[in-house]
């Protein structure tokens, strides 16, 4: 499989006007997710027309006790969400796990006037969540790819289609 690029600008441009819709009039705070969704949020906000910041946040991920396994830290915000209008965005929501945990960071900090998710990519299969993915470029099957942001083991994101990454 390969999502071609120009599939993928056609999708952002897709999510640029549903937002653009909906958030007429208002300001938006986009809160991207690095590394992966460093390609996608460039793209995105370049579409957008109400008034809008941006601003970059990491997920530290380390092995814990959880019945998840991983805990996920978020980390780098140093904005004050409250009464704000966040779109969060990522480059791809497997599980969920990560949107899950940043959610409930953010969720139990702040009180954003509405809080919104935007992922380039989305493996419905995988989802282990209940967490509305509110907009969704593309929706694919549950392999690994790589290109226009997302990598693997730090490579790929420089690749301006997406590929699946080949099994030995
Ligand atoms: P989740 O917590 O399982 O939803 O995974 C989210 C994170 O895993 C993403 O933000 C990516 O960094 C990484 N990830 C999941 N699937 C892929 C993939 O197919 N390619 C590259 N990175 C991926």
């Amino acid at each position: 499989m390969c999502i071609s690029r120009s599939q993928v600008r056609t999708n952002i441009e897709h999510i640029a006007d549903r937002i653009n819709s909906d958030y007429e009039g208002k300001e938006i705070l986009f809160l991207a997710v690095l590394n992966g969704s460093f390609m996608f949020a460039a793209d995105l906000v370049r579409k957008i027309k109400p008034l809008c910041r941006i601003t970059f946040v990491k997920v530290a991920s380390y092995q814990g006790d959880t019945s998840e396994g991983i805990i996920r830290e978020l980390i780098g915000l140093k904005e004050d969400l409250n009464g704000k209008h966040v779109i969060l965005v990522e480059d791809i929501v497997d599980t969920g796990f990560t949107l899950g945990h940043i959610m409930k960071q953010v969720k139990s900090t702040y009180k954003p006037a509405s809080i919104a998710v935007a992922s380039l990519l989305f493996k419905p299969q995988s989802y282990r969540k209940s967490i509305a993915i509110d907009y969704v470029g593309i929706e694919i099957p549950n392999n690994f790819v790589v290109g226009w942001g997302l990598d693997y083991n730090g490579y790929g994101r420089n690749f301006e289609d997406i590929y699946v990454v080949a099994e030995e």
